[in-house]
């Protein structure tokens, strides 16, 4: 049996309705806080329990007869974060479920610029530590994000970004979905560590140059970090803002420059690439 945290979000309800094509519903499990919002999921004869990153006894309950799971990374920052992603692993542990795949990111450390590195180097750490099988997926930045950080760069001509020559694996996150799938649905995964993302790295002038294909010619004008910062911060909380401008910091120093062969060969095709991506935004 194959369940999966947060799928109610994104990755993870992509990543059961990929599995659900390929395996019997009744052997997948979707856990969420709010069951109302995967009535999809239950429509399918996905099983749906509750699984909240902040009640293990819940957690342990949930996980009865689950050989697999994928954890999702939560949405808070910092120890809290990493003290609920400890709390899935080790309900996991005590449920007997065997192998635990999880979602990280590019370039994970103790001191990293952006600070979701920090906790998923943390999170790392405790599933390796766990004993229990692992499969880490380090997910380079979802195209799908893009837009918000491009705005109105294909209208105004203007793409302001603090990446400098920073490049980005960038990867379509249906694309991480059908990858994921794909690894849980076959053997040779056991305590790998992959890099997720494109077999090549785009810069913000790649980006500016693929937007310009679109019709009116974009410019990349990279801007210092403490401007974009300053920029966030008119807008959003402050812990958003850091975590962004420390993103952008990370992109400048090719945090995200991870080209990588292996999503390509668990989707027997390439991934979508910046180009396809920006071309359908048109
Ligand atoms: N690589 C990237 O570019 C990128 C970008 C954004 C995020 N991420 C990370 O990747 C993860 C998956 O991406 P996504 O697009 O699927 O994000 P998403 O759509 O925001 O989904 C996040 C999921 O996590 C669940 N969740 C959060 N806190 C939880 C908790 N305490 N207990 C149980 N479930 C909890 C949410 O449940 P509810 O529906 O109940 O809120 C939701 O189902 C994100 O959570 C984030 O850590 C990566």
């Amino acid at each position: 049996m194959i369940a999966i945290t947060g799928a109610s979000g994104h990755l993870g309800k992509a990543t059961l309705e990929f599995l659900v094509t390929q395996t019997s519903p009744e052997t997948l499990v979707a856990l969420v806080r709010d069951p109302e919002k995967v009535t999809d999921l239950s429509a399918k004869g996905i099983q749906v329990r509750k699984g909240d990153y902040d009640d293990s006894a819940t957690l342990v309950s949930s996980l009865a007869g689950v050989d697999k799971l994928v954890l999702i990374s939560g949405s808070t920052i910092g120890e809290e974060r990493i003290r609920q992603h400890t709390t899935v692993i080790e309900a996991a542990k005590e449920a007997g479920v065997k192998h635990v795949f999880y979602t990280s990111s590019p370039s994970p450390s103790a001191n990293a610029l952006f600070g979701a590195a920090i906790d998923h180097f943390h999170t790392e750490n405790v599933l390796k530590e766990s004993g229990l099988t692992y499969t880490i997926f380090r997910n380079n930045l979802y195209l799908d994000i893009l837009p918000m950080v491009i705005g109105d760069a294909a209208q105004s001509g203007k793409l302001y970004y603090p990446a400098g020559d920073g490049k980005v694996s960038f990867v379509l996150r249906a694309d991480i979905a059908e990858g994921l799938a794909k690894a849980l649905t076959t053997d040779g995964h056991e305590n790998q560590v992959y890099e997720i993302g494109a077999p090549t790295a785009w810069s913000f002038g790649d980006i500016a140059e693929a937007l310009s294909h679109n019709g009116k010619p974009v410019a990349y004008i990279d801007i210092p970090n403490s401007a974009y910062e300053a920029e966030l911060l008119k807008h959003l909380p402050a812990p958003i803002a850091t975590l962004y401008a420390g993103m952008a910091e990370g992109m400048k120093q090719n945090d995200f420059n991870k080209p990588d062969i292996t999503l390509e060969k668990l989707l027997g095709r390439t991934p979508v690439s910046l180009g396809e991506f920006l071309k359908n935004l048109a």
